[in-house]
């Protein structure tokens, strides 16, 4: 088979198998000359060598790389084992606040001392913590961090009052609801130097996200050309009901609770942005706030990002394609708890023109599956470690969460569309 002399990186396996498989006789003609030693060839030799560090994985039996856990684990090592447990308390005890916990619960350096809800009976479910339905009995108790998971119209309020109180900050995003509730917090960080503050952008933590952007910062697949993401879900009967969904618990829509990840993730794997293009529509829902946000973000000397945020996408979906001058990288779907935006994966092809292949637009790629998502764990762990070491925090800090407030409120504030029937956010 041709297949088998053409010179090809490691771990190479479902796409050079459709290759092989392809029965029409000129294109096999056209690959046993591209395995010829010409320039072309050479060319692609050259491609591959440089790729090796991106199909860095070993060829399997089957034509994936199937890992468990990305390989990066060492990271969740615990910290030192000579210093006492970082205390924590919770603000918001409800799916985040409970799934935070339990990471808590498993850290060998880590204690859960206190918790808080506005609902008491939420304290039947935590026997053995301080409960309490006052944030301050956590912000000002006998912690040494603070988890907020409340509803987004009290984040800023909590994050700031614990700061105050020289606790340590992780505060789910959105971070507040807006650029202003951010830079107030960003003051009481800056009033409060010996505390950690850090947001839960904890989609920088999926095994997908975490290798894209490892090769993205290995430069071998060049400069990162565009992005195009989007990120939906469908609601659900009670969906016009929810806090997220009413303007005054929230500040805002479908956006600022699940496109914010899409946000966060073009600024993290493709840098900052200056000028902003969008569309928020309230198309379907009968709520006050939007329900799709369309926006394209580009800047003078970056990439051109192009995103979709929707609560009428009826089959849940993320996706994230990422064009570099070498390649491209494509993530689908999100390992989620209901596991509804299906399986993860990331997909690594190289760039192939006419002369270098035997079929010009469809590249050699390699997938990797992601069955795991360890991403609230490894991000509290960063946390931990940021708090222990006393180093600053480098990813979902204060600046982050307030380049991608400014860039929400610009989408928000360039987008207002006017739908029939339904009042616009
Ligand atoms: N990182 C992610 O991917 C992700 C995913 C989902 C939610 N979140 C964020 O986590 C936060 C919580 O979301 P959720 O899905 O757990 O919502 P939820 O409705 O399940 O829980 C929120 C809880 O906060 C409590 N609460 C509200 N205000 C409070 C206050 N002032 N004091 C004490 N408790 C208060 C409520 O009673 C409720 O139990 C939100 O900010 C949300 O955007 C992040």
């Amino acid at each position: 088979m041709w297949n088998s002399s053409r010179p090809r990186a490691p771990g190479f396996g479902i796409k050079s198998r459709l290759v092989t498989s392809r029965k029409l006789p000129h294109k096999f003609h056209k690959a046993r000359k591209f395995s010829g030693g010409s320039v072309e060839n050479l060319k692609v030799r050259n491609d591959f060598a440089a790729s090796r560090q991106i199909f860095r994985y070993p060829r399997m039996g089957h034509s994936e790389y199937v890992n468990s856990e990305f390989p990066h684990a060492a990271i969740n090592g615990p910290g030192p084992a000579s210093e006492r447990p970082v205390r924590f308390g919770i603000v918001g005890m409800g799916r985040v606040g409970a799934r935070r916990a339990e990471c808590l619960q498993k850290m060998s350096d880590t204690r859960l001392t206190s918790i808080c809800d506005l609902d008491p009976q939420i304290a039947d479910q935590w026997l053995g913590y301080a409960f309490s339905t006052d944030y301050r009995t956590v912000t000002r108790g006998p912690v040494d961090a603070v988890v907020v998971c409340a509803y987004n119209h009290v984040a800023a309020q909590i994050a700031i009052d614990a700061l105050a109180h020289g606790k340590h900050v992780f505060c789910e995003k959105p971070p507040g609801r807006n650029r202003h509730e951010v830079e107030a917090m960003r003051t009481a960080a800056n009033q409060s130097p010996g505390s950690k503050l850090k947001f839960g952008f904890n989609h920088r933590y999926h095994g997908s996200v975490h290798e894209a952007k490892r090769i993205i910062d290995s430069g071998d697949l060049g400069r990162v050309l565009w992005l195009r993401g989007a990120y939906g879900k469908s609601g659900g009967v009670h969906f016009a009901h929810e806090w997220r969904n009413q303007r005054e618990l929230s500040g805002g829509g479908i956006l600022l609770d699940q496109g914010i990840h899409m946000v966060d993730l073009c600024r993290y794997l493709g840098g900052d942005y200056e000028h902003i293009q969008s569309h928020v529509t309230t198309a379907f829902w009968d709520v006050d706030v939007e329900d799709n946000a369309f926006a394209i973000l580009s800047s003078s000397a970056g990439p051109v990002a192009m995103l979709h945020s929707s609560a009428t996408q009826w089959k849940h979906r993320f996706e994230l394609e990422i064009c570099l001058e070498r390649g491209y990288l494509r993530l689908e779907g999100i390992l989620s708890g209901s596991r509804s935006y299906g399986e993860e994966t990331l997909t690594i092809g190289l760039r192939e023109f006419e002369n270098e292949a035997p079929s010009p637009g469809r590249p050699r790629e390699q997938i990797l599956r992601f069955t795991q998502d360890t991403s609230w764990s490894r991000e509290l762990r960063d946390f931990v470690r940021d708090i222990r070491q006393d180093r600053a925090v480098v990813s979902g800090n204060v600046e982050d969460a307030l380049r991608t407030m400014v860039l929400i409120d610009s989408i928000y504030s360039h987008g207002r569309l006017t739908v029939p029937h339904r009042q616009a956010a």
